[in-house]
């Protein structure tokens, strides 16, 4: 018979697109007892969940609650309930994930209005404006932080659009929510979703979502019911507000994480993990740059501090590269995805991730792999150029 041995996963650095590492207190909340759906323990975890991801959407939305089911699955609500058949939407693609929305519009029946841009660049809210006038859509949709190219997307003009249009403004925060400002209401943004696995610093399984009264009244007033039984928020919420409707089984464990991990953000405070998240971000491009890498965003104003796309380097193998950091070092970064497969790594600084040490750690590896393979990489130049970096601010 086949023997199956205790699980004992290595220790690894995740510096890749997500999941990162997660702070001790997170991993412990996993280990507590679990209780039943309707223990009032839990509609207590409920409610601060609530509470808590609403100061971190920065918003006063009620119906702000996490979906069961990874990024992807907040996605899938969002547009679900927003998105009727025959419905068109205005869709920015600008790398891997901007796609994918797309993907799930069709599914969900509706019609896209594609504005491209190259990858690697911001949209264009000037475009985004064109087809809005040219057609009859009433969401626009767009990636906030697009993990495929390292942009992020500037949201001001495109929710001034959004509000001069009477449109809905859904945007994917995926790898934003938690590690860059976003202000749901500030901006006016109508349907925001996220994931747990990155800068919020929790382990996956969980997609924060919130919807505006505005995108709220949208999907009451739908001319058909949707679709997913699992993923209709009208359905959802009913056992997230509190009348307690059983839905479905709440994954218990995953929202005691997600509690703890929202918890050591609201003690951090937002603004000043965002700064965290942007300053690691900065000192990393400066060792990058001192050991001589490109990075593929050339504009600096819109560069993502949570995950940078750097090119690999000519007479560097990709798999390689990455395998020997993985195993010499205990360090994953990403590869690149589409296009961008085999042309550039994505390096992430995530949630409990962004530090200090694990920037020098990375560069100070890279440099070693550099020079192994003749790069004329001069010794400690990538830590110095971050320190000084961090020194500075
Ligand atoms: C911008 C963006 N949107 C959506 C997703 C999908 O999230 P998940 O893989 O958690 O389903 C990702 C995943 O990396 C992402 O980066």
């Amino acid at each position: 018979m086949q023997e199956y041995g205790e699980l004992l996963p290595p220790e690894r650095l995740l510096l890749g697109p997500g999941p990162a590492n997660v702070d001790p207190r997170v991993l412990r909340s996993l280990s507590l007892p679990v209780v039943g759906y309707t223990d009032p323990f839990l509609y207590g975890v409920l409610d601060d969940i609530q509470e808590l991801l609403r100061y971190v959407f920065q918003t006063s939305n009620r119906l702000t609650l996490p979906v069961s089911g990874t990024g992807s699955a907040g996605m899938e609500m969002a547009v679900h309930n927003l998105v009727e058949e025959g419905d068109e939407v205005v869709v920015g693609i600008a790398g891997f994930f901007g796609d994918r929305i797309v993907q799930v519009i069709k599914r969900a029946g509706g019609k896209v209005i594609p504005v491209e841009t190259e990858w690697g660049r911001a949209l264009e809210a000037e475009k985004i404006e064109d087809a809005l006038k040219n057609s009859n859509a009433e969401v626009i949709a767009v990636v906030h932080g697009e993990t495929s190219t390292g942009v992020l997307q500037p949201l001001e003009k495109i929710a001034k659009i959004a509000k001069e249009y009477d449109a809905l403004l859904l945007v994917d925060a995926v790898t934003t929510l938690g590690g860059s400002e976003i202000k749901v209401d500030g901006l006016g943004i109508d349907a925001c979703y996220s994931c747990s696995q990155k800068c919020l610093g929790c382990t996956p399984g969980l997609a924060p979502v919130t919807f505006s009264k505005k995108a709220y009244d949208k999907i009451a007033n739908r001319k058909k019911e949707l679709r997913s039984w699992y993923l209709d928020v009208r359905l959802v919420e009913k056992y997230w507000s509190g009348d307690r409707v059983y839905h479905h089984t709440p994954p218990v464990s995953m929202l005691y994480a997600l509690r703890e991990a929202l918890r050591i953000i609201r003690e951090e405070g937002i603004e000043d993990r965002w700064r965290r998240h942007e300053t690691t971000g900065r000192a990393l491009i400066r060792g990058l740059e001192a050991l001589g890498m490109a990075l593929l965003v050339e504009d600096e104003e819109i560069r993502l501090p949570q995950l940078t796309t750097v090119l690999i380097p000519n007479g560097l193998d990709d798999a390689a590269t990455r395998k020997e950091l993985l195993e010499r070092y205990g360090i994953e970064i990403g590869g690149g995805l589409g296009p961008f497969k085999g042309k550039v790594w994505r390096i992430g600084l995530m949630g409990y991730n962004a530090n200090v040490k694990n920037v020098l750690h990375l560069l100070s590896a890279l440099e070693k792999i550099l020079k192994k393979h003749g790069f004329p990489v001069k010794n400690g130049e990538a830590v110095k150029a971050a320190s000084e970096y961090l020194e500075s601010r």
